[in-house]
């Protein structure tokens, strides 16, 4: 029998809070930002899909081209009987994990996390459709505030796809990896996927399309303050900007104002100046080398055991294990 349950870990007046409480901080701090999580609401979450079909932007292709080669791989690697993925989105990809563990014999059931609660309930619902007997668990929640899994049977695979561990800065990623380090028993796994270092202009490009849904997705986060909290803010007031910091080794995604403006945000009592061309950062993207994936595991407690790449080295998938 196939099940279907969404669990709201993160109620709603607590995400309100969450997002008062960033939006106080970030947009009085000089330079002003904001955490990418407030992109995706059911607009920004379906924007997202629109952006991993672009010509542009190559991760996702590149990621679901390793799936494809390594999945039957993974599932006789892990043996999982569960498998919980963070920040899920469509499940698309994942559908290529759910296929070769079920045909290994093993999966019973599949745990999508995520803060859209649309993306869990489209994803979730027509995962049940096409995989008979499948234990569908959404959990709505933040991966950031600590995993707070359900009582699954082990082995389990966490899988952190696409790229998104690059969206945190890195001492939200090392307390990250700590907390899944913390999650995983003896004999579970984490599947983690990173981008890496490419030439600028590819990176650029993947960042900035030719036809504007990533500025619109950027912009998104507009939507949401106004919606959520009376911000008065025109989204034609500003430019998308993406630009590749080399030290770093990250894309950023920011708002230029296009004047000089003020922002009243009525639920936090708050006016935001912006003088003209001031910029907020919305996001960042790091892009990974294999020693830097490698290091940033093990000072966690994991080791790296796999490490595939497509074939022209433009996106990795890691599997790793809690150290011994
Ligand atoms: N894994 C999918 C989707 C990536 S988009 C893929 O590879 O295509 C990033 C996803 O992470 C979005 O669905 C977003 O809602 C979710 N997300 C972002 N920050 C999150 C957080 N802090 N906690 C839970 N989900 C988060
Ligand atoms: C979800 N995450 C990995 C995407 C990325 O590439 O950093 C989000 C995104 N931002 C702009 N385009 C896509």
């Amino acid at each position: 029998m196939s099940a279907f349950t969404l669990t709201r870990q993160l109620p709603v007046d607590a995400t309100i809070a969450a997002l008062r409480a960033d939006a106080a901080v970030g947009l009085t701090a000089n330079p002003k930002w904001l955490p990418p999580k407030w992109f995706y609401d059911a607009r920004g979450s379906e924007l997202f899909e629109e952006i991993t079909r672009l010509p542009e932007y190559y991760p996702t292709r590149a990621e679901r081209a390793i799936l494809d080669r390594v999945a039957p791989e993974i599932a006789a690697a892990t043996g999982a009987r569960t498998l919980v993925e963070l920040g899920s989105g469509s499940s698309e990809k994942t559908r290529l994990l759910i296929g070769a563990l079920r045909a290994h014999g093993t999966l019973a059931a599949y745990v999508p996390i995520d803060v859209s609660e649309s993306a869990l309930e489209q994803a979730g619902r027509a995962l049940l459709a096409d995989y008979p007997g499948l234990s569908v668990h959404a959990l709505v929640a933040d991966f950031q505030a600590g995993l707070n899994l359900p009582d699954c049977a082990g082995p389990r695979l966490l899988a952190f796809l696409g790229g998104t561990i690059g969206n945190l800065l890195p001492a939200e990623r090392a307390a990250f990896l700590r907390t899944v380090r913390t999650a995983l028993g003896p004999d579970d796994a984490l599947l983690l996927g990173t981008d890496l270092v490419k030439d600028e202009r590819v990176l650029v490009a993947a960042y900035d399309d030719a036809a504007g849904v990533t500025a619109e997705f950027n912009k998104n986060v507009l939507t949401v303050l106004h919606r959520e909290l009376g911000a008065e803010v025109d989204a034609s007031d500003f430019d998308h900007v993406a630009l590749w910091d080399r030290e770093q080794e990250w894309i950023e995604m920011r708002l230029r104002a296009r004047r000089p403006l003020t922002v009243k945000i009525p639920a936090l009592d708050l006016k935001v100046d912006f003088a003209a061309g001031e910029e907020l950062r919305t996001e960042v993207s790091a892009k990974f080398r294999e020693a830097g994936v490698r290091s940033e595991l093990a000072v966690a407690g994991m080791e790296l055991v796999r490490w595939w790449t497509d074939p022209q080295g433009r996106f990795a998938l890691s599997l790793a294990r809690p150290a011994r």
